[in-house]
């Protein structure tokens, strides 16, 4: 933590959850909680539930959970000490500034100059462009018929090259070594810089919230041996993994659907045509880092990659990709163009708009490439190519989809629809029955590890919510017994807290955990446990999860000991827990 706990405290405290999810949701009051759609996933009845009293989420949908602090965080995509600064900010807290750990502190000073760098130097770039020495670079964006409006909303700028940009930022005042993290110049043979980018059209790229993170610079010497395209490097404030092209503008289209395009050029034509909801993967394969972006925003994609080789090659890695992070995806190719933006020159806005109608199921746009691959004038092959395909339609459980899929594979082969469909029968057969013997195995294991998982949780909560409970209990409860770190932490903060005399409030606990998995956990302990009525029932139910959870701890020691000591108490132990019985009874 880069804070003290109770700074944390304050400013979780200081900002009501119901205020701030109220903003992302219409939330509206249901017995003692308050439910709404869910923000994080897509659906049409609530099943977001937010507890004024425990300031807590939990969504039954799809299982986000956690407090006001991991919310912000996972909503607006801050990290964590961005989230305590806005939130501190809301309520006009002053944060201590002593309490930042000083190398972090100093990664967060490094990163802000480098945003600032970067925003001077799209001005400068910008300037550039519009003076004499822009000239040709103006023309060439003339040529590309990018209109002055939207040649600002991307901040198109021109650089020199040389040492222009260099010369620029240490008459700003920055220090070499900075300018170098910044990636801007690189050394040269002399010991000294040269500007990265040459005498190219400069593309700032934003980051989600869009400050400026990097560059793509393109070169104005057609058929050179430079690259056409130059992004900047990996900087402290830029990853290129995860950073999607004109994202900030796509978010802010509102759209639920986005367009994955290829190329800076893509993106800002379609912008300019209307369609502000373009991203694009730059310089590199889209991956699952950037699906995770994306997946915050979006909940399908149409892919519309260059029509070449490269360009389907990339739309099924892409296919893969967004299939695998649970994203919708369709897929389009342009005809009678190299790409979106030549197409959208040569035929118009209207014409797109239609051609976007048309976006096919990526599967079949994967068996159409896979067809590709065959000679279907061959007759092995064409059988080849059939099974292939059959392979692939297997794998929907939806008899509609299959049917679609099997009519067009009859259409691409001419090979019958009842003969593909007896062998997708004959293929899912096969896997079907893996897939039970599969579930069978994992529903064993869950109700094994899960039932104890719960007893575990369940004690958890009911200690931190009801202290004479808790000192009833504490002296049967070894916490190794618990076995998993996450309990082990969580019990010693109800320990420490009860020793001190403070209260327990659910909502800090989550803060204690710093990673967003443990947080969602310890979060749904306190949004899925629901208080027993009487004392009877309470006592049977730690009765019998105190027991599991030491059978399970026992048996785990028995089954890595060799010790026969060891082994000889442990069994003594473990059968001595049938006479355990605890009370809840006594008061203190
Ligand atoms: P393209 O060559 O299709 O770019 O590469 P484009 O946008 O159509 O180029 P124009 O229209 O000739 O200006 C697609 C994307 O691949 C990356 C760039 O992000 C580019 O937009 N790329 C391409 C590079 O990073 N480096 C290169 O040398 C080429
Ligand atoms: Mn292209």
């Amino acid at each position: 933590m880069r804070y003290s706990e109770s700074t944390i405290e304050d400013i979780r405290m200081g900002n009501d959850i119901i205020d701030i999810i109220g903003k992302y949701t219409r939330l509206s009051k249901s017995g003692d909680r308050y439910m709404g759609l869910c923000p994080f996933h897509n659906e049409s009845t609530p099943s977001f539930s937010v507890s004024a009293d425990k300031q807590l989420y939990h969504c039954f949908g799809c299982g986000a959970s956690g407090n006001v602090i991991s919310f912000v965080m996972q909503k607006e995509n801050y990290d964590f000490v961005e989230t305590i600064k806005y939130l501190a900010d809301r309520i006009h807290y002053e944060l201590p500034e002593e309490n930042y750990e000083r190398d972090y502190a100093e990664k967060v000073r490094v990163k802000d100059i480098l945003y600032e760098i970067h925003k001077k130097a799209a001005r400068h770039f910008y300037d550039n462009l519009n003076s004499d020495m822009g000239a040709h670079a103006r023309r060439y964006l003339d040529g590309r018929e990018i209109i002055k409006a939207v040649r600002n909303k991307y901040g198109i700028g021109y650089a020199e090259g040389k040492n222009d940009i260099y010369n620029f930022l240490k008459k700003e005042g920055y220090e070499d070594d900075i300018i170098e993290k910044s990636g801007l110049v690189v050394p040269d043979k002399n010991g000294g810089f040269r500007d990265k980018f040459y005498d190219r059209v400069m593309f700032p790229i934003f980051d989600i919230r869009g400050r400026i993170v990097a560059f793509g610079g393109r070169t104005l010497e057609e058929g050179k041996k430079t690259a056409k395209y130059l992004n900047s490097p990996e900087t402290p404030i830029f990853s290129k993994s995860y950073n999607l092209y004109s994202i900030n503008y796509a978010r802010a289209s509102g759209m639920k659907e986005f367009i994955l395009v290829e190329g800076y050029m893509d993106v800002i034509s379609l912008y300019q045509n209307g369609f502000c909801n373009a991203v694009a993967a730059l310089g590199t394969a889209f991956n699952d880092n950037h699906a995770g972006v994306l997946k915050k925003y979006a909940n399908s994609v149409i892919i519309l990659f260059d029509s070449d080789e490269a360009g389907t090659k990339a739309a099924l890695n892409a296919i893969n990709v967004l299939v695998k992070n649970g994203i919708k995806a369709k897929v389009l190719q342009v005809k009678d163009a190299k790409d979106p933006d030549e197409y959208l020159k040569k035929f118009g806005r209207e014409a797109f708009a239609q051609l976007l109608k048309t976006a096919k199921s990526y599967v079949l746009f994967q068996i159409e490439s896979k067809k590709k691959k065959y000679d279907m004038s061959d007759m092995t092959q064409k059988i080849d190519f059939t099974k292939e395909a059959a392979k692939m339609i297997k794998n929907f459980d939806s008899e509609i989809e299959r049917e679609v899929y099997i009519e067009e594979t009859s259409k691409m082969s001419g090979v019958s629809k009842e003969a593909i469909g007896d062998e997708v029968k004959k293929l899912s057969d096969n896997t079907l029955l893996n897939m039970n013997q599969k579930r069978y195995m994992k529903e064993k294991y869950k109700t094994n590890i899960s039932g104890v998982d719960d007893a575990r949780q369940s004690l958890l909560y009911i200690m931190a919510t009801n202290r004479n409970i808790y000192n009833n209990l504490r002296e049967y409860i070894k916490k190794e017994e618990l076995m998993e770190d996450i309990y082990i932490k969580l019990f010693d903060m109800i320990k420490e807290k009860y020793k001190s005399g403070e209260e327990i409030y659910p909502a800090e606990l989550v803060s204690c955990f710093e990673n967003i998995d443990e947080q969602n956990t310890i979060s749904k302990i306190f949004m899925l446990r629901y208080e027993f009525n009487d004392i009877a029932s309470s006592e049977k139910a730690v009765n019998d999860q105190v027991k599991l959870i030491k059978k399970v701890y026992y048996e785990s020691i028995l089954a890595g000991n060799d010790d026969i000591g060891t082994v000889q108490k442990i069994i003594k132990e473990k059968n001595n827990l049938e006479k355990l019985h605890i009370s809840l009874r006594n008061e203190s």
